[in-house]
Formats: C-alpha cells, sequence, structure tokens
C-alpha cells in the first residue's frame, strides 16, 4: 500500500556502494536514520528528543530488500508509525526509486524511549502529534497496530473527528460515500478485527476488544474527542465505548441499531450461525443472509448493490463472523443507559424496510435518549448508508451541522 505522505529524497553515491555497484546494506541502514532526521528537521526540528530529554534507542530493526540502488539514484523515504506504546513505538520506513516509484526497501523499526539515565520514559507527546498530524494530512488507507492487532484503516481530512464502525458481516466500504463527501471532517473508518481487511484472530472476540481497538486507533491517531458513527453491530460497540470512555465521544448517529441484547432464542440463533460458518463457510451465511439485510428495493431494483454486499459478506473471515456472532450473542443490555445520554447529541437512522432492526425499534430508542432525533430513510433496508447512501450523507450531514 503507498502511503502519499512526502517523502525525503536522499541520492545514493558512489563511496556508499560495494564492489558491484549496488547501495551497501549498511549505507542503507544509514540513509533509513539520515531520512529520519530529515523529517524532523523539516518538522519540528531536530532537537526534539533533546528538548524532551528523552532519547529513542533502537530495540529491534527488520529490512527487507526488494530491489538494488545504484549511484545516481534518488530514493524517497517516507516514514509512518505503526503502533505507539507508552515508552515505545514502531516506525515503518519505506524507500522507493524516485524516477519509477519502484519498491526498493521496507523497513521497521522499534524504539524505546530512554532518558540520560537509560530508564524508559514516555513517548513525547509532541513527537505523537507530529506523526498524527503527517498521516492525518496523507488522507489514505492505512495498516495500523493496535490492542495487539493489525487494522486496514482509512483517514480522510482534517476538523473535528468521526469514527464510522460498521456491522457485521461488513466493512469500511459501507461507509464509502458518507467517507468521501464529508469534508470538513477527519473521517476515520477501520476494518474491525476479523472483517474487511484487518486481522482476524481465531479468539478473543468480545464487545469490550472491539470498543478497546477503536479506542487505542484514536491513541494512535492523536485524536482526542470523536463523533461515534455505529452501524447495527458498529452501534453496540459505540454503546460499549461510551460505557468505557463517554468524555472522549462529542456525538452518536446509531444507524439500523438497538440497544437491547439478544433474546435467549436469539442467542441460540447466533450459535446456529456460528455452526453454519464453521461448517458451510461464509458464501452460505451470505447467501442466507442476503434477503434479510438488504430491503426490497434495493433486492428488486439493484443488482449491483446486491451482488456488492454479498461479496462482501462472503469475504468476512469465518474466525472473525464466528468472533462477532459470540460477541454480540454476550452483549450488555444498553438500554438503561439510554436516559443518561443526554449531552450527547445523537441521531437515529433506519431503513423503512429494514427487518433487522426495524423502525419502530429505532423510534423507541431515538425516544429513551433525551433530545436524540430520528431519521428514517425510503427505501431502504438493514444498510442505508449502501442503499440510499445519498440520503444517509444528508441526513448525518445536517446532524453534524446542528451540533454545538
Ligand atoms: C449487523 O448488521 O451488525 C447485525 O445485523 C447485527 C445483529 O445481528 O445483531
Amino acid at each position: 500500500m503507498h502511503t502519499p505522505m512526502t517523502p525525503i529524497l536522499l541520492t545514493v553515491y558512489p563511496d556508499e556502494c560495494d564492489a558491484f555497484g549496488h547501495l551497501n546494506q549498511a549505507s542503507f541502514l544509514s540513509l533509513f536514520e539520515r531520512a529520519r532526521w530529515e523529517m524532523l528537521r523539516a518538522g519540528p526540528g531536530m532537537d526534539l528528543f533533546d528538548r524532551t530529554a528523552t532519547w529513542p534507542a533502537v530495540r529491534k530493526t527488520v529490512i527487507e530488500y526488494h530491489a538494488a540502488a545504484f549511484p545516481g539514484d534518488v530514493l524517497g523515504f517516507e516514514q509512518d508509525l505503526t503502533h505507539v506504546g507508552r515508552t515505545s513505538f514502531t516506525m515503518r520506513q519505506v524507500a522507493r526509486r524516485a524516477r519509477d516509484d519502484a519498491l526498493v526497501a521496507t523497513a521497521e523499526f522499534l524504539f524505546v524511549c530512554v532518558n540520560r539515565q537509560g530508564r524508559p520514559v514516555a513517548v513525547p507527546q509532541e513527537f505523537n502529534e507530529f506523526m498524527a498530524a503527517r498521516r492525518r494530512r496523507a488522507g489514505e488507507v492505512h495498516r495500523l497496530t493496535v490492542n495487539g492487532v493489525s487494522l486496514e484503516v482509512e483517514v480522510r481530512g482534517d476538523g473535528p473527528a468521526l469514527i464510522f464502525i460498521h456491522g457485521f458481516p461488513f466493512e469500511r466500504s459501507i461507509w464509502a460515500h458518507q467517507v468521501a463527501a464529508l469534508d470538513g471532517w477527519t473521517r476515520i473508518a477501520p476494518d474491525l478485527r476479523g472483517m474487511g481487511h484487518s486481522d482476524a484472530p481465531d479468539l478473543g472476540y468480545n464487545m469490550e476488544t472491539y470498543a478497546a481497538d477503536l479506542a487505542a486507533l484514536l491513541d494512535l491517531l492523536g485524536v482526542d474527542e470523536v463523533i461515534l458513527v455505529g452501524h447495527s453491530m458498529g452501534g453496540y460497540i459505540a454503546f460499549e465505548f461510551l460505557r468505557r470512555w463517554r468524555d472522549r465521544v462529542r456525538g452518536l448517529v446509531l444507524v439500523d441499531s438497538r440497544a437491547e441484547p439478544d433474546t435467549v432464542e436469539g442467542k441460540r440463533n447466533r450459535d446456529a450461525t456460528a455452526a453454519t460458518a464453521r461448517e458451510q463457510g461464509a458464501e452460505a451465511l451470505a447467501e442466507t443472509m442476503l434477503p434479510k439485510v438488504l430491503g426490497t428495493s434495493t433486492l428488486d431494483g439493484e443488482p449491483a448493490t446486491v451482488e456488492r454486499i454479498r461479496a462482501m459478506m462472503a469475504a468476512t473471515p469465518v474466525s472473525g463472523i464466528v468472533g462477532a456472532l459470540g460477541a454480540m450473542r454476550d452483549r450488555q443490555d444498553s438500554t438503561p443507559m439510554l436516559p443518561g445520554l443526554a449531552g450527547v447529541p445523537t441521531l437515529v437512522i433506519v431503513g423503512d424496510e429494514d427487518e433487522l432492526t426495524p423502525a419502530a425499534q429505532a423510534r423507541a430508542m431515538a425516544d429513551a435518549i433525551p433530545g436524540a432525533s430520528l431519521v428514517v430513510i425510503r427505501a431502504a433496508g438493514h444498510v442505508p448508508s449502501v442503499e440510499r447512501s445519498v440520503e444517509t450523507t444528508d441526513a448525518l450531514l445536517a446532524f453534524l451541522e446542528s451540533l454545538p
């Protein structure tokens, strides 16, 4: 994946090359280091770490060489953080030949920040913020490691932040129209663990973990406060996020979601669905779910959307499907928290043809949240952001513009 951050351009000199005329690997290591210093020089200053009495010590280096470089070649070095802990961070660097964009080498450096006595100290906030701002400006798709998993995340724009949380078994592209359209906002759209292009571990799925993934992602992006936009299961995750990090939430949008937990029968169905997915795969699940997920208007009149949603569901890893089903089965009842959401501006959106989370249920949820508004999207089923993307974006925009 090519991240379009402005690269640092460095020229390969003859004295850096070996007997065969190739850029020597030890010299390459120096160029990676030079590129890091240049990035700081052009940004917050080379003395950033001196100012904060912190030294980033290299703990581990992994380099892959993909192509040879020769004297006179100009290499473009891109720098990004793929992980930030309390005292450590991982910087990924990519070197490409400037004239044809050919990939020459990729590297990962794990740094631990230490003070002058060699004791671990916190990663300087200024450095974190500088790297996060570069990433936001780049506005692209990133592979970021948070909470022990690698997630694919789209980040676009600048301004107050929105995080789009997709439902089950979908991925972030259900928000494509909204993410493209909402200029003036930082739009963050991750593939949740187990879905889309993110890692799909075999175990460890529950609402707390999904919410913790999002909190860690916001930390990594340098975002303190956010508007949660949760679709269906994404709404369940939004409730969990509110339970733990309410002070970070500036607003809430619930799209075809619900606050009630699963009934006893609903829990049994989750287990039966998980068994089907294990035995017959995601394609079988997609076939069964498709007629419930899309509205009749879409099913009858929009073959391309039907195919797109079918393919999306069928591509979901089985471990992610089984994990999400278990997490939904075991989720808490969020109805008791609805009256307490006064002060969190809330919009509830629902498709008028949704059978999974019907409009009447959405209306009851909006009624229970003080000050919440409801928008019913006509001729849409359970996924209005795709089935009626323009109307959904308009509803979202009107809500965002009404915020204080
Ligand atoms: C979803 O779209 O996320 C699911 O339909 C939610 C659920 O099954 O409860």
